[in-house]
């Protein structure tokens, strides 16, 4: 809902998580900083996503290719000609939308609206509810459910027609207003191109024009037969990278949900003719299970098969998040079949073929990719685990309930009063802990306001030293979660937090 994603994003902002960019020239539209505790995140999401891939899996390896690329190489992948959102301008509020989107929110709200039928319904019905029969039988949802599928079909296809004309109907048939004006007053819907273009060169004459690329995988596809000869890679193979990736996003109001600077992490799995189907619902189910396995709640996340398919694509699924504006999607698993290396093949004039030596023959392998948002999986994360609790004491507290592997900071080692020697144990403490883990210090106001500060930056452990410590080597060590509190001696508290914090 509204009020948690606002809250999502101010928290964000206090406790050290993201900055607007250029925040003190106003902040740049769609682009956004990550701060002291946003950065660690991002990098602990990149390193578990990583290691998962790479390590996991003998006949994974991972490269890092530039952002700046061969300007041919976006003329094959289909970028210069088709990377294009249908945009469409409010006559009155000169603002800009995405055709698209407006028409997906819609076709969002009749799928809500039915939900909501749906759990009044089990409520009314309890034990003696058949949620099934209800969504086939209800009129009201039958109708809302049906008007969702209708109006996307009918994008799809005119979408897919590059009918602009009758994108611009259904706007205007459905009665969609601008969000933020409310007004109908549209103009004509056109096409977009969402790369950003650069230069390459010194001077006017001879500068090459250039674009920021739009995603990862055409670095992994040019550099397919590189990594299969050095790495003497054999099919089915698959090469991972993360990194930086450019679109001139048009709608761009959900925070670093849609970005226009964001970062990507993909994988390319390279596979025999006619064996796609097969590895694209391996890599479905496997991303799923990843995804579980952060302990996130299952009933957050369900598969949207692509009904409307890329034009390199024969079979695409989303997994989607329930966000706080509800499920969008969080990850794409697409077949490409062997339309991008037949691209490259093609514009380059270079073979980009495997010889395999089982079937004794040469081919363009196909491919299955797996292509996830860093932030917006951060956005996902951060979302799910803000939470407010209400005591027994009937007091609230803020708390985000990081996945600990994910957490900024592992622990706050935290002396009970600044004298008698104890910042001076708990500094000893830091220096044994920080090999492994990143832990801080504090010192400052009662114990029991920086236990609530850790809560909400998301720290799983804290530990006090206090003056028993002085006499037994004990130490308090609180969990967030529980707040429960144990006292360990100094020399376990490395294995205590391992138990939690392990891949
Ligand atoms: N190589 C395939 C590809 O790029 P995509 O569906 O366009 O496919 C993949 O993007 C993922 O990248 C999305 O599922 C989303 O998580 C993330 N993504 C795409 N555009 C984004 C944006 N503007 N801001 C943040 N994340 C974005």
């Amino acid at each position: 809902n509204e009020d948690q994603f606002k809250k999502v994003v101010s928290h964000a902002k206090e406790y050290g998580y993201i900055f607007a960019s250029s925040e003190i020239y106003d902040g740049l539209s769609a682009v956004y900083d990550y701060a002291q505790n946003g950065v660690e995140l991002k990098k602990n999401i990149r390193e578990y996503w990583w290691r998962s891939m790479v390590y996991m899996h003998q006949n994974i390896v991972g490269i890092d290719s530039a952002i700046l690329m061969h300007p041919t190489t976006w003329k094959a992948s289909g970028h210069v000609d088709a990377f294009n959102d249908p945009l469409i301008d409010n006559k009155d509020s000169k603002k800009r939308y995405r055709a698209d989107v407006l028409i997906e929110e819609y076709a969002e709200k009749q799928y809500q609206k039915a939900q909501k039928e749906i759990e009044k319904a089990k409520v009314r019905f309890g034990d003696n509810f058949d949620e099934q029969q209800f969504i086939t039988t209800n009129p009201r949802v039958v109708k809302y459910l049906e008007e969702q599928r209708n109006v996307l079909a009918r994008m799809a296809h005119s979408l897919e027609k590059e009918d602009l004309a009758d994108v611009k109907a259904l706007i205007e048939e459905l009665e969609i207003a601008d969000p933020e004006t409310g007004s109908r007053n549209w103009t004509e819907v056109r096409q977009f191109n969402l790369m950003f273009g650069t230069k390459l060169g010194a001077s006017a004459e001879n500068a090459m024009d250039l674009y920021l690329r739009p995603e990862t995988a055409q670095g992994i596809f040019v550099n397919f037969l590189n990594v299969q000869k050095s790495g003497r890679m054999k099919i089915p193979f698959g090469i991972a990278q993360t990194g930086k990736a450019f679109r001139n996003e048009i709608v761009a109001r959900q925070f670093i949900f849609r970005m226009r600077e964001f970062e990507q992490m993909e994988m390319q799995f390279f596979v025999r003719p006619g064996e796609e189907l097969k590895w694209y619902e391996y890599w479905k189910e496997t991303r799923l299970k990843w995804h579980l396995s952060l302990g996130m709640g299952e009933e957050n996340y369900r598969f949207h098969d692509h009904e409307k398919l890329a034009h390199y694509a024969n079979a695409a699924a989303d997994i989607e998040f329930n966000f706080p504006f509800g499920f969008k999607e969080l990850e794409g698993i697409h077949s490409r079949t062997d339309f991008d290396l037949k691209a490259h093949e093609k514009f380059s004039g270079k073979k980009l073929q495997f010889f395999d030596p089982e079937l004794n023959e040469n081919y363009v392998p196909y491919v299955v990719e797996t292509s996830i948002g860093l932030d917006r999986m951060f956005l996902a994360v951060l979302s799910h685990s803000l939470q407010d609790e209400t005591l027994e004491d009937g007091s609230v507290r803020t708390v985000l309930k990081l996945p600990a592997i994910l957490a900024p900071v592992k622990a706050a080692i935290l002396p009970l009063v600044k004298k008698d020697g104890l910042p001076e144990i708990a500094q000893n403490i830091i220096q044994n802990l920080q090999w492994d883990y990143n832990v801080i210090y504090d010192e400052k106001d009662a114990v029991g306001r920086r236990y609530r500060r850790q809560d909400a930056v998301g720290t799983p452990f804290c530990i006090t030293v206090d003056h028993q410590t002085l006499e037994d080597n004990t130490v308090t060590i609180r969990y967030r979660d529980s707040m429960q509190q144990e006292r360990i001696k100094i020399e376990e508290i490395s294995e205590k937090m391992k138990e939690t914090i392990s891949y």
